[in-house]
C-alpha cells in the first residue's frame, strides 16, 4: 500500500530515485510520497463510502505544512491538539469548519483561538474543561460546539504508551460521569452538544475494540438524544494500524466492516481521525552509513540519523524496516538465514540511540544510503534538537518530481530563540 519500490536495484519513491535525492540534499532526510498519502485517503473513502463521513487528518502524526496542504486540498479536515496545531492547520489551508480539537489540557488561550476560528467541535475531556469552554464562549458571545470524548473502557491491545481508552488512562470521560454532566446541562448554556467521540489508541490491528466501543457509545447517543440534544457527529478517533514488519495491518475495509453496519441509518456523520494510516507508510527516512564498527562479535552500523530524528525505536521499541536504498537483494527479516545481523545506531550519546537491534542487514559500506521505512508518522513530528543536532530536511515527491518542503536546520536556527549573551 505504498509507492516505494525497487527498480534495477535502486529504491524509488514514485518515479524518483532516492539515492540521488540523498546525494543532492545530503542525509538524514525524510522523503514523503504525495501519491501514497492520496492513495491511503482513497482507501479510507472507499471503505466508508456508505456513510456520511468526514476524514480529519491527525496533525500530530506529521505537521509539515505541505503534508497539511495536500490533505486540505484533497478535502480532508483536521484533528488538532494544541494552539500550535491550529496555527499550522490554518496555514496549511484547513477549512476551520472541518477541524476537531482533542486533548486533555486545552488552555484558555487555545480555546479562545479555536472558538474565534470557528472550528467544527471541541472533543471535551473533563467537566472542568467544559466549564472553561462555556465561560469563554459566553464571554465571546457565541455558542461552542462540543462533543463528549468518552472513555469506553476498551483495551485496544496495543503498546501501553499508546493505548488510551481504558480506565487507567488520563483520556476521556467515563460514561456515567458524562451522564451526570448531561443532567446538569443548563449550567453549560453557552455550549451546544453536537457529538460523541472516542479514541482507543494507536497502531490498532484488531477490529473488535472498535465494535465494542461503538456499541457502548451508541447507547449513550440514544440517551443524549432523548434528553433533547441534536447529536450529529460520531467521532471514532484514529488508530488504524499500518505495516511496519510486513503483514500486521488491516485493510481499511476490515475496520469499515464492523463500523459501517453499526452507524448506518443512525442520522450521524462519522468522523475518523487517522494520522498514521495516512502518512506512516508514505514516508521513509534516508540515512547514510558513517562508520562500521565490530565489537564483541557484534556489527554496529553507525548512521547519521539518530534517536533525535526518529524516536520510535528507543521510545516504544518500535520496529521499522531498514534496507539499503541501492541493492539487488530482496528484503528479508529472517534472522536465521545468511544475512548477517547488525545494530543500526546513530551518533547520539545514549545507549538507547538505535534504529534497530540484531537486525538482518546485508553487508554495507561507509557512505551507503539506508532507507528506514514507515517513518512518515511520528518521525519528524517527534524529532528534537538533542545533542544540538539540526533537525533533518523533508522532501515531497510527486510523480517524477520532488522538492524540499522543509530545509535542514542551520546552527543559527539552533540558538535563535535564546537571548543573546551580552558582555
Ligand atoms: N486522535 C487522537 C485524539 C489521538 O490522540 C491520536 C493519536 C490520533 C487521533 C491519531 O492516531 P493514529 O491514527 O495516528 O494512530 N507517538 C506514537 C503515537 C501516539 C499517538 C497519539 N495520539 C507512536 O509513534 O506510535
Amino acid at each position: 500500500m505504498d509507492y516505494f519500490n525497487y527498480r534495477h536495484g535502486r529504491l524509488l519513491a514514485e518515479e524518483v530515485d532516492l539515492v540521488s535525492v540523498a546525494r543532492e540534499v545530503s542525509t538524514p532526510v525524510y522523503v514523503y510520497s504525495k501519491g501514497t498519502i492520496l492513495l491511503h485517503l482513497e482507501r479510507l473513502r472507499e471503505a466508508f463510502t456508505e456513510l456520511d463521513c468526514l476524514i480529519c487528518y491527525s496533525v500530530k502524526a506529521n505537521a509539515n505544512l505541505h503534508v497539511l496542504r495536500t490533505c486540505a486540498e484533497a478535502g480532508m479536515g483536521f484533528d488538532i491538539v494544541s494552539g500550535g496545531e491550529l496555527y499550522r492547520a490554518l496555514k496549511g489551508g484547513a477549512d476551520p469548519a472541518r477541524i476537531v480539537y482533542s486533548g486533555v489540557g486545552k488552555s484558555r488561550d487555545e480555546i479562545s483561538a479555536a472558538l474565534e476560528s470557528g472550528i467544527l467541535m471541541f472533543n471535551v475531556e473533563s467537566e472542568s474543561e467544559l466549564a472553561a469552554i462555556n465561560d469563554i464562549a459566553a464571554r465571546l458571545g457565541c455558542t461552542a460546539p462540543v462533543a463528549f470524548r468518552l472513555n469506553p473502557d476498551t483495551d485496544a491491545h496495543t503498546h501501553e504508551y499508546i493505548t488510551t481508552a481504558t480506565r487507567q488512562n488520563k483520556f476521556g470521560i467515563a460514561i456515567e460521569e458524562a451522564e451526570r454532566m448531561l443532567a446538569r446541562w443548563d449550567e453549560f448554556a453557552a455550549c451546544r452538544l453536537v457529538g460523541v467521540d472516542m479514541h482507543l489508541g494507536s497502531q490498532i490491528t484488531e477490529t473488535e475494540p472498535y465494535a465494542l466501543a461503538i456499541d457502548r457509545l451508541l447507547l449513550f447517543v440514544e440517551k443524549v438524544r432523548r434528553a433533547g440534544h441534536n447529536v450529529r457527529y460520531f467521532d471514532i478517533g484514529g488508530g488504524f494500524g499500518i505495516f511496519y514488519r510486513g503483514s500486521e495491518a488491516r485493510d481499511a475495509s476490515e475496520f469499515a466492516g464492523v463500523i459501517v453496519p453499526r452507524l448506518k441509518d443512525k442520522g450521524l456523520t462519522l468522523i475518523i481521525e487517522p494520522g498514521r494510516f495516512i502518512i506512516g507508510n508514505a514516508g521513509v527516512l534516508l540515512t547514510s552509513v558513517i562508520y562500521i564498527k565490530r565489537q564483541s562479535g557484534k556489527r554496529f552500523v553507525i548512521c547519521d540519523a539518530a534517536m533525535n530524528d526518529l524516536l520510535r525505536p528507543s521510545m516504544y521499541g518500535g520496529y521499522h524496516r531498514i534496507w539499503p536504498a541501492a541493492t539487488h537483494l530482496p528484503f528479508t527479516q529472517d534472522e536465521t538465514d545468511e544475512t548477517p545481523l547488525a545494530d543500526i545506531v546513530g551518533p547520539v550519546c545514549e545507549s538507547g540511540d538505535f534504529m534497530a537491534k540484531d537486525r538482518a542487514l546485508p553487508n554495507v559500506a561507509e557512505g551507503d544510503v539506508l532507507a528506514i521505512y514507515g517513518a512518515g508518522a511520528y518521525g519528524m513530528s517527534m524529532a528534537s534538537n538533542y545533542n544540538a543536532r539540526r533537525r533533518a530536511p523533508e522532501v515531497m515527491v510527486a510523480g517524477d518530481s520532488w522538492r524540499i518542503v522543509r530545509r535542514r536546520e542551520t546552527y543559527e536556527d539552533l540558538i535563535r530563540p535564546e537571548v543573546e549573551i551580552s558582555g
